[in-house]
């Protein structure tokens, strides 16, 4: 509506001088003419200058006053036109504060005598305030000295009034043409495409935003920590296995067959395939005989080892497995020191809660040399550890049936003013690579940790199930920051 009036008014006339008028005269509302105007303006069909005008409004007390009449009138129309009226009663016919304001405006205009008993000093009166406020409120233009005494008298305050003259443009044109914002197979298939006007493109426009994958926390804190690894000179392992035979996950390892990590109750043993199709069998053997009745200067286990046991299939419970598979190759070569790591997937019959799932990761790192002592396990657990921001370290004493010794490690957390366990390490046992064929002066130190405990430090996630599964929110993995852990 405002369109049409605006381009059919410019079509008969020069210019549109004043957007304020031209919308009162149109009964348009100015903000609609404004909208209007803007939008004409952007596709040139009209040129436009901005005006700013001073406009005076009403206060709440003005718009009372151009409503009721003001309190000086309202005043003088409660005296009687003949006698007089106590200054009392008067008092009681007013509102206080409109019969204060009235005494003195009528006092000023000499329309009243003011003593104990008032009366009327002239018989007629004009409310020439609230006409005044009227005619603003109409938005005519008053004199100096009017607005002067209505401001004053804080019946009206200054506001700035924006507004626009407007003249035809370069594109004019009575109507607005139609543009088109896509080429269609119709508009083909029609030959229309001739006749259309093209939208034109906005290059400056943002384009909608990209989908891209995004990391998962887990990712970044690993990526960092291979970082770390590598610049300490380790090399990753192959991982790619989940499904491990018991003789990998634990014989190899020295761990006997009856010990309770072995049970159902705390590792997940495939139904198909059950059983693992194939082992290295010389070694199966020095495997069986080291538990069996030891060597080594080990008296070992002394209890029947069973094949059937060994070849069950399972989902690894550590990587250790896979540290034991590379340790066992490495041995079949002129020997060589090396140290290796690996993070992956590990799997426990754990009941979930709060930090614990069925599934996590693991952090690995060995290192496998002549003569190492537990010295050389505390210097690399220290390094390593304080490039992670830990460099408060403590040992406590440890079982693993594949490490003497073995230890905790503890690391002081400053936020919780807490030692708090951080992982595990040890020297492998003789009775586990000897029969390898390693040399007998070789040792190899390790470690493990889980992925998951830094991580849920680092990106402040307190329940292990916001992490990882189906309930993780994926705007989480969309927002999360870069892992800085290996970089400050
Ligand atoms: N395999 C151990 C675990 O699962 C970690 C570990 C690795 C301990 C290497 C000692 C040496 O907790």
């Amino acid at each position: 509506m405002a369109e049409d009036a605006i381009l059919g008014y410019l079509a008969t006339h020069e210019e549109i001088p004043d957007s304020g008028q031209f919308a009162s005269q149109h009964g348009l509302h100015h903000n609609d003419v404004v909208n209007v105007i803007k939008s004409l303006h952007g596709f040139r069909y009209i040129d436009a200058q901005d005006i700013k005008r001073e406009s005076w409004v009403l206060t709440d007390e003005g718009k009372k006053y151009a409503a009721e009449g003001s309190p000086e009138v309202q005043l003088f129309l409660a005296i009687p036109s003949e006698g007089s009226i106590a200054k009392d009663e008067l008092q009681k016919k007013l509102d206080p504060s409109l019969f204060k304001i009235g005494c003195s405006q009528a006092g000023k205009n000499k329309w009243v005598d003011m003593g104990k008993q008032v009366s009327r000093k002239v018989q007629h009166v004009e409310d020439k305030v609230k006409d005044l406020l009227i005619r603003i409120q109409d938005g005519q233009t008053l004199g100096k000295e009017d607005i002067n005494s209505l401001r004053a008298r804080k019946l009206i305050v200054a506001q700035t009034w924006k507004g626009y003259s407007v003249s035809k443009g370069p594109n004019y044109a009575p109507k607005r043409k139609k543009v088109a914002t896509d080429l269609t197979r119709e508009n083909l298939q029609r030959g229309d495409w001739k006749e259309l006007e093209f939208k034109e493109y906005n290059f400056n426009a943002k384009g909608p935003p990209a989908e891209a994958g995004h990391l998962h926390p887990l990712l970044k804190v690993k990526q960092q920590l291979k970082n770390i690894f590598l610049q300490m000179g380790f090399e990753e392992m192959p991982t790619n296995n989940f499904v491990e035979s018991s003789f990998w996950n634990f014989d190899a390892l020295f761990q006997p067959q009856q010990h309770p990590a072995r049970d159902s109750h705390d590792t997940f043993f495939l139904e198909a395939p059950s059983t693992t199709r194939e082992l290295p069998e010389d070694y199966v053997q020095l495997v069986k005989r080291v538990h069996e009745s030891g060597g080594y200067g080990s008296r070992g286990y002394m209890y029947d080892w069973k094949r059937e046991e060994a070849n069950k299939n399972l989902l690894r419970t550590h990587t250790t497995a896979v540290s034991t598979r590379m340790l066992y190759t490495l041995a079949k070569q002129p020997f060589a020191p090396k140290r290796y790591f690996s993070i992956d997937r590990v799997f426990r019959n754990e009941s979930v809660d709060r930090t614990h799932l069925a599934e996590f990761h693991q952090i690995e790192g060995l290192v496998c040399d002549r003569g190492l002592t537990l010295g050389d396990l505390i210097g690399v657990l220290n390094d390593f550890f304080s490039r992670l921001g830990m460099s408060k370290l403590r040992f406590k004493p440890a079982y693993n049936p594949y490490t003497e010794p073995s230890m905790e490690i503890f690391s002081y957390h400053e936020g919780l003013k807490k030692w708090v366990e951080i992982g595990n390490s040890g020297m492998f046992r003789p009775e586990m690579l000897l029969p390898m064929g390693f040399p007998e002066d070789v040792r190899v130190i390790a470690w493990g940790l889980s992925l998951e405990r830094p991580t849920m430090i680092l990106y402040g996630i307190d329940n292990i199930r916001d992490l990882f599964g189906h309930k993780v929110d994926l705007s989480l993995i969309k927002r999360n920051p870069i892992c800085r852990l290996g970089i400050n």
